[in-house]
């Protein structure tokens, strides 16, 4: 495997692959892998010839009392687990070189980054496509794989690659859960042991939506204040957002009359945690 850090080097490796006729997959992280993480390389592994990984913590998509400077960072133990898997290149830019003085050029999805996360987390989905956007460039990847845990940013990458016609398929990948059903994160090293016993509430407050649903309750302020008050009866916990929505479009949803996506995002201690799943009547 070979750890590329200069973007100029890993443009000259991309086009030498592609010359040479060989499908590129890319799965973009911010390092500190998972479980989550090395499933979207396995699922990469699967499709192309060949797999980069990108691991850069990207300080735009992160506002100014967010996480950006405690957020977890292993390379080494990073590495060594990438490599197990059979990925062929870690590609380690440095902020330096990604923004250098006199950067000014940023990509903005407009609708779909408007609610849910995009509203509590001002410029977090401009920092995530300027950033996609150029890592594509660089990588130039046929195909890249994202997890469905990040839904909006899923539907906002898509969005942004079919509106400016870039040349390579987005691949949304399951959520890939603890055994007690906590979704895996990064940020899940934040939990303490009692905080990490209450984050379980994510997980099934999504399945009693499933239940009620199920049993005939369709009216979404009562499902959402039952969620509300299953969530907050954990201690710990802080509510972010719960909310139904359209799966495609994203907008606000009163009634559950067809295929809905509940998303939540769910403070537990100072960890923001984020689960969603997609609900069909
Ligand atoms: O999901 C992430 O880890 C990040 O938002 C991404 C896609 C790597 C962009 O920085």
């Amino acid at each position: 495997m070979r750890l590329i850090k200069e973007i100029s080097q890993m443009k000259t490796w991309s086009e030498t692959s592609r010359k040479n006729g060989l499908r590129i997959g890319f799965v973009p992280t911010m390092g500190y892998f998972h479980e989550g993480h090395l499933s979207l390389m396995r699922r990469a592994k699967e499709l192309a010839d060949k797999v980069v990984v990108s691991i850069f913590v990207n300080p735009i998509q992160f506002g100014p009392q967010e996480d950006f400077r405690d957020y977890p960072r292993d390379l080494e133990r990073d590495a060594r687990l990438a490599e197990e898997i059979g990925v062929d290149v870690i590609f380690t830019p440095k902020a330096e070189e990604m923004y250098p003085e006199g950067f000014q050029t940023f990509v903005e999805v407009e609708r779909l980054t408007k609610p849910l996360c995009g509203a509590r987390r001002p410029g977090h989905f401009r920092g995530v496509t300027t950033v996609c956007l150029k890592l594509f460039n660089i990588v130039k990847p046929h195909f890249a794989v994202f997890g469905l845990k990040d839904y909006q940013q899923y539907l906002v990458v898509k969005r942004m690659v079919a509106d400016l016609n870039l040349d390579l398929e987005i691949i949304g990948h399951p959520i890939v859960r603890e055994k007690d059903g906590l979704a895996m994160s990064s940020r899940n090293v934040y939990l303490s042991p009692e905080e990490r016993k209450s984050a379980t509430c994510l997980y099934k407050a999504l399945c009693l939506a499933q239940e009620k649903v199920k049993k005939g309750v369709r009216i979404v302020p009562t499902l959402k204040q039952e969620l509300e008050q299953f969530i907050i009866s954990h201690p710990y916990t802080e509510i972010d957002y719960v909310e139904f929505c359209h799966p495609e479009t994203l907008d606000p949803v009163k009634e559950i009359a067809g295929p809905t996506l509940l998303a939540l995002a769910v403070f537990v201690g100072k960890a923001r945690l984020i689960d969603n799943t997609l609900i069909e009547p």
